[in-house]
């Protein structure tokens, strides 16, 4: 099994000092940093906005991987792209134009990312797929940290991971939302490269972190 790649959500940080954390996960061993950028309109919470972004920036050289639950999404992917996101990931129902918006995200030379709902099936994917770097494969409704991995969503891994390795694509996929040290390996089993954590990669504290992350990785 590949060594999982380990993308924790700022959502579950300290917000009074997001420099600070940012710093501490990164030095702790996070491979990407998720950052879920939430609008009050498509998900039911209000997160943080490209200035934020532009400001932790200068706090680490890992990937920005930029969760946009926003709608409507495309007027704010040069923000978030001068911002200083590296990979960028929408949901489908959040403008008309799924393929417009995949071709602006990489004519801004950033990665781009396509994000399943739990109720939004794979055959979303029809017609992109080939165009994408990421799949982002919600477990969890999206808005918050903190609830339960919904199982259903194994299915829908499995059959996309399925569908990359019979087409020989260069496309990752991760998996957000109630992932822990006991949910991780059954995502990464189904086909996931990429964990997202919130919950799970901030939880004790900045002297936990290490730890945090390397259970994620099962222990190593
Ligand atoms: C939910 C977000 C997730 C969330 C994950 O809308 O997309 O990234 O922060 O948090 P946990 O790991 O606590 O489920
Ligand atoms: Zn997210």
């Amino acid at each position: 099994m590949a060594r999982p790649l380990i993308s924790p959500s700022i959502l579950s940080s300290d917000f009074a000092q997001l420099g600070q954390e940012v710093r501490a996960i990164d030095a702790a061993g996070a491979d990407w940093i998720h950052i879920d950028v939430m609008d009050g309109h498509f998900v039911p919470n209000l997160t943080i906005g490209p200035g934020v972004v532009k400001a932790l920036r200068p706090h680490t050289g890992k990937p920005f991987d930029v969760h946009l639950m926003i709608s409507p999404v495309d007027h704010f992917l040069d923000a978030f792209a001068e911002a200083g996101a590296d990979i960028i990931t929408v949901h489908p129902e959040a403008g008309p134009h799924l393929h417009r918006t995949i071709q602006r995200i990489k004519a801004l030379g950033k990665k781009a990312g396509v994000s399943l709902n739990p109720a939004t099936p794979a055959k979303m994917l029809d017609y992109v797929l080939e165009e994408i770097d990421l799949v982002l494969v919600m477990s969890v409704n999206p808005g918050f940290g903190g609830q339960k991995f919904i199982t259903s969503q194994l299915a829908k891994i499995e059959a996309i991971a399925n569908r990359v390795a019979k087409q020989d694509l260069a496309v990752d996929i991760e998996v957000d939302g109630g992932i822990d040290a006991l949910t991780a390996p059954r995502a990464i089993d189904a086909g996931a490269s990429v964990l997202v954590a919130g919950t799970a990669a901030f939880r004790g504290g900045p002297d936990h972190y290490s730890a945090n992350i390397a259970a994620l990785r099962g222990g190593a």
